[in-house]
């Protein structure tokens, strides 16, 4: 017994532990990055996240121009989570686009999403074009799940409209493409948005975006200016909805669709459980706006102890092998 044991504690120390993974043909160091809202709406801040732990950054959602986005006050930490109501305030699709080339063009850079979406199906073809015939190689990311425009529905929760965009998107569009979706709640919603999603050459899927349009009260009032208080939530709320939704979609899709895990991501186990759901990358977001870009190590640290203690030397040791109750 004393010598099984003891050959147990070496072979765990043996251990080499990595949290490297890859999206499409991109590799990237680490798993754990930013989630499109947080730490990206500046070059400055963008490049905080470049310097960190994180293996990658995605862009604030970039339209077609510039917007100032909502009245503030517009986000607001609560103790379990976020709520916000930004209405997409962003220096124009060109900016994001223009730093990710040139940072593609440094030796040692790290790949990267640039995240996009036009106020009309219009729009957002004329950013893809122009992303299409720019120098950038890295992945892009549509965002279909933005619920904070005043008028303007999610469009990933409308069926019809998201496969008409995609059937047009990609007669044109050949680099590489993921989409953000909100969280589904049904699963023949589950098995309509994947009948969908698995008709198009996409790269990834990033589930989720904020569950849209939730209310915070303090006292006798809202937090948040923008639509009387209503606002995407994110943080804690959230896990159970994102994870369900990774598995959903990762038990649903075709292999070639990666998933990307994004919802109430603080610790390592956290991501371990993104991972296991079948995530092959995991965003922080909430946490990330409340923790600051020391998170990534963090969490990395705290993900390598999990996976060290279970003997999992790569994510692929583990992603999508939940187990299930069948006694
Ligand atoms: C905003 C919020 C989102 O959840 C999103 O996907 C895009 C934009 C915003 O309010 O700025």
């Amino acid at each position: 017994m004393k010598i099984v044991t003891f050959y147990f504690v070496i072979l765990k120390e043996d251990l080499m532990v990595s949290t490297a993974t890859k999206v499409g043909n991109f590799t990237f160091d680490n798993c754990l990055m930013n989630a499109a809202g947080v730490y990206c709406m500046t070059k400055e801040e963008l490049a905080e996240v470049e310097a960190s732990a994180a293996g990658s950054f995605v862009t604030k959602t970039g339209t077609l121009e510039a917007r100032p986005g909502n009245p503030e006050p517009r986000y607001v930490n609560v103790p379990l989570g976020s709520i916000n109501s930004m209405g997409l305030p962003n220096n124009g699709f060109e900016y994001y686009l223009d730093y990710v080339i040139e940072l593609q063009n440094q030796p040692n850079t790290k790949n990267h999403f640039l995240s996009v979406v036009g106020l009309s199906p219009e729009e957002t073809h004329t950013i893809l074009k122009k992303v299409q015939k720019s120098d950038y190689e890295g992945l892009v990311e549509l965002n279909l799940s933005c619920p904070n425009v005043p008028g303007k529905p999610q469009i990933a929760y409308d069926f019809e409209t998201t496969t008409d965009i995609l059937t047009e998107v990609f007669s044109y569009f050949t680099k590489p493409l993921g989409v953000k979706l909100p969280p589904y709640f049904d699963i023949v919603h589950f098995d309509q948005a994947a009948a969908v999603f698995n008709q198009f050459p996409l790269v990834f899927v990033n589930c989720v975006n904020s569950i849209g349009n939730g209310l915070y009260i303090e006292d006798e009032s809202v937090v948040i200016k923008p639509k009387n208080g209503f606002g995407g939530i994110g943080g804690d709320y959230i896990k159970p909805t994102a994870l369900a939704n990774v598995h959903a979609f990762y038990q649903r899709l075709k292999p070639e669709i990666q998933i990307i895990g994004t919802g109430g991501v603080k610790s390592g186990r956290d991501a371990f459980e993104h991972i296991l759901c079948g995530a092959s990358m995991v965003q922080v977001g909430t946490a990330l706006q409340k923790e600051g870009v020391t998170i990534f190590d963090r969490i990395t640290k705290e993900l390598k102890e999990i996976m060290a203690k279970k003997g999992y030397e790569t994510l692929e040791d583990f992603r999508g092998k939940l187990h299930y109750i069948d006694r």
